[in-house]
């Protein structure tokens, strides 16, 4: 296959689109993040790149405490939203309409309407260049009910998580077909 180089590019496709919430001087904030990944499993622990002038970036450091909320593709106007204003100048709560409840943590704001809510303490802060990789510990985890299998487990499917095309593309999309079974198809080669 005939290749072009474009120099050095982070272009890992697709992406989660998740929404990061933190307590912002006294009042509940999200933003968007799509820079994320799980970077530990026993215990559970997830990262997310943050630029260090994001407003919510202001919590996190000062409470050492946050939440993931992965957003339905049915989120999509709320999602972008919290990625195109700054909890500095509106209210995103209000805005977006989002239900706000508290688990364990008291720094940790989630969505009701997210289908999946997770409480992380910081476990680490690493200062990069242009981003802080925020490293947080999975504490609790609440999932909607109507996202549970017959069997009691999450159903990610169900989810219907959104998953976002970076740059130069900048979509949203949801998930497609089921392409093959994993851990499964790779055994036939
Ligand atoms: C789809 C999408 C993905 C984004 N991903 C990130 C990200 O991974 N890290 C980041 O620092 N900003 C990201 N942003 C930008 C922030 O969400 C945006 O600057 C937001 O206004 C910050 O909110 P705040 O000022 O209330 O903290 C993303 C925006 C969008 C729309």
């Amino acid at each position: 296959m005939a290749k072009v180089t474009s120099g050095p590019e982070a272009w890992i496709a697709p992406m989660p689109a998740l929404l990061i919430g933190a307590m912002v001087e006294g009042k509940p904030n999200f933003m968007t993040v799509a820079w994320t990944g799980v970077a530990n499993g026993e215990p559970p622990i997830i990262s997310v790149a943050i630029r260090p002038a994001r407003y919510t970036m202001r919590g996190i450091r000062e409470h050492s405490e946050f939440s993931v909320n992965v957003p339905s593709v049915l989120q999509a106007r709320e999602v972008d939203y919290c990625g195109v204003r700054s909890g500095a100048d509106v209210d995103k709560v209000k805005g977006a309409g989002f239900n706000v409840f508290y688990g364990n943590l008291a720094n940790a704001p989630l969505i009701e309407q997210c289908p999946i809510n997770l409480e992380c303490v910081v476990q680490q802060i690493i200062d990069l260049e242009s981003h802080c990789l925020v490293l947080g510990k999975v504490v609790e985890t609440h999932v909607s009910e109507e996202c549970l299998s017959t069997g009691g487990t999450v159903d990610l499917v169900r989810v219907n998580p959104l998953v976002f095309l970076d740059n130069p593309t900048r979509k949203y999309l949801s998930l497609g077909m089921i392409a093959a079974e994993a851990f499964s198809v790779g055994l036939e080669l």
